[in-house]
């Protein structure tokens, strides 16, 4: 059973990867899981393998979450939902990538935490989770507006901790490295995103995110844990590049 009070969650990407694992985590717990995303074939099966409440909706559009935040106390939210739907230099990503990684990695987790807020503030309890990245920490090639994205969603989290001061909802932001997921699958197809990415390398597993928010969560109401940077033990960020011009 749950070692916090929150009962219910929502959790955005749950039909794949991170979210999955996190939606597994949290009936584990004994929590209520909405568990989001397009895949309706993939929630239901996550719903008959651990009792989800399974919601196909494109982020696109949150107007369907609007009916959910107004008829059931969600205690807890992780926005968790992203793509990376290209790995190409920004000269060469089309403008519909643009708007899309925009629209999911960034407008909808905004617009969702302000549908949540609104019953959270006023219960005074809740906890909002953000899935960011470390390209949002770090500058990696080839993927400016992803990591743009990112790391406008964690100024985001600090930002909004500072908004809700007194509210006793907590703010968390996650921003991992490489995790063993199908996140590049768009960008390199299954079999080149194993070749390269996971194959030779050890890689976070999608469980190990979801204990992180599970031993955020089971901490102290007046403890909140701000950001968790986590990185495979194989994996650094930082340094620069330097070429040579003709
Ligand atoms: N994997 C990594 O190395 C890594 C590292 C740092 C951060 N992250 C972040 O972790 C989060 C989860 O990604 P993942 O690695 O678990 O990748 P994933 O396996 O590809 O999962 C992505 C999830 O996002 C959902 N999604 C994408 N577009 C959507 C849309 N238009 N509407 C609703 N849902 C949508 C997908 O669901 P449907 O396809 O069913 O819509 C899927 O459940 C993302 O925010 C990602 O940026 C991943």
């Amino acid at each position: 059973m749950s070692s916090h009070s929150y009962q219910t969650a929502l959790i955005t990407g749950a039909s794949s990867g991170i979210g999955r694992a996190i939606a597994e985590r949290l009936v584990k717990v004994g929590m209520k899981v909405y568990a989001l995303g397009r895949d309706a074939k993939a929630l239901d099966a996550l719903a008959s393998a651990c009792g989800v409440t399974p919601l196909a909706v494109d982020l696109h559009d949150i107007a369907p979450l609007r009916e959910l935040f107004g008829r059931e106390a969600i205690d807890v939210v992780v926005n968790n939902a992203g793509l990376l739907p290209a790995i190409a230099k920004f000269g060469e990503t089309t403008p519909a990538d643009i708007d899309n990684m925009i629209d999911i990695n960034l407008r909808a987790p905004l617009h969702i935490a302000q549908l949540a807020l609104d019953g959270m503030v006023r219960r005074k309890r809740g906890h909002l989770f953000f899935i960011g990245s470390s390209a949002g920490r770090f500058p990696h090639p080839n993927t400016a507006v992803y990591g743009a994205t990112k790391a406008a969603v964690s100024m985001f989290c600090d930002s909004l901790r500072c908004d809700l001061l007194g509210t006793k909802v907590r703010v968390t932001e996650i921003a991992p490295g490489r995790v063993q997921t199908n996140l590049y699958r768009t960008a390199l197809g299954e079999q080149g995103a194993n070749e390269k990415l996971y194959e030779a390398y050890r890689s976070i597993q999608p469980e190990n995110i979801a204990e992180l928010i599970a031993t955020a969560l089971a901490l102290p109401e007046a403890v909140d844990v701000s950001r968790m940077e986590v990185f495979p033990t194989d994996q650094a960020a930082g340094g620069s590049q330097i070429v040579t011009v003709d």
